[in-house]
């Protein structure tokens, strides 16, 4: 009966042991891990616009193919994780039809141009750098296919960081030209990359529930904290100097302390107001749109040799 089929999800997570796609669950387990795991892909897709864009005018053959593959492996990340939510119960198309009606988010991140082939760097080293912050926890996310595809995709996003920080090096060891063109990317990019974790714990009504059910394993301030801790030495190795005047080393914490995200910015952004908002869902809808004859032609196809098959 549902009581003891509530205390037997309890005491899963309670273990924090993994919760699969057959074991019964709350609805608003269901619901919210939809929501999250949906957004997620869905900023792995979006994410291959901004990168995409310096496809054609990488500035080496090796630099173009590294960027490719990385593009690629965005688009792996999106499939993963529109399998995993397929396994609660939703469809791919539908997933992209609230995408597309603005029913479902994707990162702010990628509301912001990439205007320099420095960003190319800066999203490997910051946005990876802070995806893998936010991911390397969810690799043990009460929710099983959720939890193995973030094992695989924390690899490859590791690879990001490094292809991303290894890019800004040696521009930093290159011309003056080349060191002020990094340091305006990184002065674009930082404080929208801190957003990446969402508003503070206390503005935040999903964290209390998703750390309940094991879904979240850390808070939203708990995971932009260790980023900033990772990334100021980073920094200073590289050369560049992050944009915040309030930064600094707090030996009594064991952290740095650092300034606050511009909240307003950031609701903005969210709410379909960035830079790039309707450019990149329009993109979006566009490829949609361009790819249903392959859809269609597929789907026909499947109908066509079932039929065969049968008789
Ligand atoms: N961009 C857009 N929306 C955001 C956001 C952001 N950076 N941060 C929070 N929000 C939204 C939430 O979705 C929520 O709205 P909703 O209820 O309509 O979904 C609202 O703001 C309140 O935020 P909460 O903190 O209460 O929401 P969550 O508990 O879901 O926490 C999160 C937000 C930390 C982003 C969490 O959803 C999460 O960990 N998601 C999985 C990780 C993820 O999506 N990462 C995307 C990074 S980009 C990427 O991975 C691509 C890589 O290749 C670079």
């Amino acid at each position: 009966d549902a009581e003891a089929l509530q205390a037997q999800f309890d005491d899963v997570i309670a273990r924090n042991e993994r919760i699969e796609p057959r074991d019964w669950m709350p609805d608003g387990y269901r619901a919210t891990l939809v929501r999250q795991i949906a957004q997620h892909a869905h900023s792995e897709i979006i994410g291959m616009q901004p990168e995409g864009n310096w496809i054609t005018r990488a500035p080496s053959l090796r630099r173009k193919a590294i960027l490719l593959a990385k593009v690629q492996d965005e688009a792996g990340h999106g499939l993963y994780l529109y399998s995993a939510t397929e396994t609660l119960g939703t469809s791919r198309d539908e997933l992209t039809e609230k995408l597309l009606s603005g029913a479902q988010k994707y990162s702010s991140i990628f509301n912001y141009p990439t205007l320099s082939y420095a960003d190319v760097g800066t999203i490997g080293w910051l946005v990876d750098g802070a995806a893998i912050c936010n991911q390397v926890p969810l690799c043990r996310t009460s929710y099983g296919p959720y939890g193995r595809a973030m094992i695989r995709i924390c690899k490859e996003e590791s690879f990001h960081q490094r292809q991303g920080y290894e890019l800004l090096m040696t521009m930093m060891q290159g011309t003056d030209a080349q060191r002020e063109m990094v340091q305006e990317s990184v002065d674009r990019f930082w404080w929208p990359a801190l957003m990446m974790f969402g508003p503070p714990d206390a503005d935040s009504p999903n964290t209390a529930r998703s750390m309940a059910w094991g879904i979240k394993r850390n808070t939203n301030d708990d995971l932009r904290q260790r980023f900033v801790d990772m990334t100021v030495p980073q920094a200073q190795v590289l050369g560049v100097t992050l944009p915040d005047p309030q930064l600094r080393w707090n030996e009594e914490r064991g952290a740095h302390d650092f300034g606050e995200p511009d909240w307003e910015e950031f609701m903005r952004v969210v709410k379909g107001n960035g830079p790039c908002n309707a450019q990149r869902v329009a993109h979006r809808r566009r490829a949609w749109e361009d790819g249903a004859w392959v859809r269609e032609a597929a789907t026909a196809y499947a109908a066509r040799s079932a039929v065969l098959g049968a008789s």
